[in-house]
């Protein structure tokens, strides 16, 4: 039976699904049809249907949190389906600190691994002990530590090697009892010994003043990935541009900030129908509606070209995109 997605992505382009599976038992998969295309969704906050989806979308609707005290940490073993948020002030109501830095960010604790949430100077994969996860090829749960998970910026296991091959069902996080602020980043810095609360205060301030909330304006979050470029490749764009925010990556590495390449190069408030360029963030792009999947690829293809143009790097897409049959990348080389 045709579904609507509209409400289920929270983009919001008008699209359908052939069926619509709601998971909130993860027993359910073990009965599940995988054979037909299947696409999964948590709550559809990094992820956009860009037409009609023919095949089935799989929502992981899973609730339940475990907490296990144990000498030096605690244990929190939460369900896919849990919304990351509630988990966030949850723990922080049981006085268990170390996620403050990550309120706000929008989607499910099964979603949260895929693409290891980051922000303020936190990513999630240092406080994951484990992910469990149904495994579609042998039609049994298995789990998989932290190191499988390869974790790295926006990256992990789930995109590469087990994509469509695995459902997450449940993550074990390890928060330690010996709480450490992360303060580096600029409006948290201004905090003296605060407690976590503050900080979770903090952080909701600066999103809200930045990033649109997804259920008012329909947005997906950063759109694009902060690019990572060699040092070579930064020392002419720093001689042209040296207002550039960047930030050493590893060894040889240096990460650049996508929303100031978008914004300089005169994008913000840049408009393709109903989808705009956000006024706040510029590497977030918001949909005011009567818009169409065409109407993103073009703005995607346009911000792309250019960025390409005016400093020479290519932009990937963060938010995962979905066309009639499969996930797909709009990249330069592709179109080219
Ligand atoms: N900037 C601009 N103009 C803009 C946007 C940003 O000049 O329009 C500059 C800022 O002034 C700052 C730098 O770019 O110097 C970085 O901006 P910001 O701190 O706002 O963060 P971001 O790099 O744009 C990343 C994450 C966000 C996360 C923030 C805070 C990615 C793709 N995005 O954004 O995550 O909240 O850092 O840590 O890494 C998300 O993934 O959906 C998301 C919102």
């Amino acid at each position: 039976m045709a579904h609507s997605l509209q409400p289920l992505h929270t983009f919001a382009l008008s699209s359908q699904c052939q069926n619509f599976i709601e998971i909130t038992d993860s027993a359910q998969l073990q009965t599940q049809s995988f054979n037909a295309p299947f696409c999964l969704l948590g709550e559809g906050s990094n992820t956009i249907f860009l037409n009609d989806y023919a095949g089935t979308v799989i929502k992981m609707a899973t609730q339940g949190i475990n907490i296990t005290e144990r000498e030096n940490d605690f244990l929190v073993s939460a369900a896919a389906g849990e919304n990351w948020h509630q988990l966030v002030t949850y723990l922080l109501e049981q006085s268990i600190a170390g996620f403050e830095n990550l309120a706000l960010i929008p989607g499910t604790v099964g979603a949260a691994p895929v693409q290891n949430i980051g922000a303020y100077g936190v990513e999630i994969a240092q406080f994951i002990e484990a992910v469990d996860y149904f495994d579609i090829n042998s039609n049994c749960f298995k789990s998989l530590t932290n190191q499988q998970c390869h974790f790295a910026y926006r990256e992990s296991v789930f995109k590469h090697a087990l994509k469509n091959k695995a459902v997450i069902t449940q993550v074990h996080f390890k928060l330690p009892k010996i709480w450490q602020p992360v303060l580096s980043y600029g409006p948290l810095q201004q905090l003296k010994n605060p407690t976590p609360q503050q900080v979770c205060e903090q952080v909701i301030q600066t999103r809200n003043s930045k990033l649109p909330d997804p259920y008012k304006l329909a947005n997906a979050g950063s759109f694009f990935k902060n690019p990572i470029i060699t040092n070579a490749a930064l020392v002419p764009l720093l001689a042209q541009f040296p207002e550039l925010p960047h930030y050493p990556h590893g060894a040889g590495h240096h990460k650049v900030a996508a929303g100031w390449l978008i914004e300089q190069a005169g994008l913000k408030g840049y408009k393709i129908a109903g989808i705009e360029v956000h006024q706040q963030q510029a590497l977030v792009l918001v949909n005011h509606g009567h818009s169409t999947g065409d109407d993103l690829i073009s703005m995607i293809t346009h911000i792309q070209n250019t960025v390409l143009a005016r400093y020479n790097i290519s932009l990937e897409h963060e938010v995962r995109l979905i066309d009639q049959h499969n996930e797909c990348h709009i990249s330069l080389e592709q179109s080219a």
